[in-house]
């Protein structure tokens, strides 16, 4: 695991966006694991403006996105479909047969996710935002690891971090589906970004607790190539 830290929030987003880009340039059908939230906006804008230059070519490029929500509108701008084709689907040249999203509709849904990733020759690349709970994707503290997609029931805490999205917690939906840990450290890389003084505890627990799936995300400390970008702020417990 390495982690650098970033003097701003930008600088450490758009660095994940030139890590990524890498993937892209050395194999241009490379499989991107892509995140949804507040955190990799700049991001997915840095790759944006990329693809406008000419620098990066989407048309070979194939995805499959950590999770969603569970009986959400697909239409609806909070859904994580809506996410990705505001901020990165519709504005590079990405085929949309080569873009997944996980669907939790029936009890078939993750093992199909899971297949539909090892047909693709799996994850290049895994971009994660971390929760202040340290759950990546929709991993939540839990006692075990789980393995493979699978739905989940959001803690009060996610549905909390999330209200801000809709237009009361109450209209949060209580259930998602996301992959595992098993498919996260079954990435070939994994690029973890968290910015902002609200996720400087998790960074902290992730970086140098100990590996317990109460911290979902410590169980990176054993992936072999998980990089690490923060911004000063989320950085500050790091010492
Ligand atoms: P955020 O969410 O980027 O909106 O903070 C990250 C996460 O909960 O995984």
């Amino acid at each position: 695991m390495v982690f650098h830290v970033y003097e701003d929030a930008k600088s450490a987003c758009e660095a994940g966006a030139v890590l990524m880009a890498a993937e892209i340039l050395k194999r241009d059908d490379c499989v991107l694991g892509l995140a949804t939230g507040s955190t990799p906006i700049p991001t997915y804008e840095k790759l944006v403006s990329m693809y406008q230059a000419g620098i990066l070519d989407f048309s070979n490029v194939r995805s499959f996105n950590l999770d969603e929500y569970v009986g959400i509108d697909y239409a609806n701008p909070v859904s994580y479909h809506a996410f990705m084709n505001e901020n990165l689907f519709s504005k590079v040249n990405m085929k949309q047969e080569n873009i997944h999203l996980p669907d939790g509709c029936t009890d078939e849904d993750g093992a199909r996710y899971d297949k539909a990733i090892r047909e693709a020759g799996g994850v290049d690349i895994q971009l994660l935002g971390i929760g202040r709970n340290g759950h990546i994707g929709f991993n939540e503290p839990c006692d075990c690891f789980p393995i493979g997609t699978h739905v989940v029931t959001l803690t009060e805490s996610t549905i909390q971090a999330n209200a801000r999205f809709f237009s009361s917690a109450d209209e949060v939906p209580r259930k998602a589906i996301s992959m595992g840990i098993g498919n996260i450290m079954s990435a070939r890389a994994v690029l973890l970004i968290a910015t902002g003084a609200d996720k400087a505890d998790a960074v902290y627990r992730t970086i140098c607790g100990p590996v317990t799936p109460q911290v979902p995300a410590s169980v990176l400390q054993l992936h072999p190539c998980c990089t690490i970008l923060l911004d000063k702020a989320a950085a500050s417990k790091l010492g």
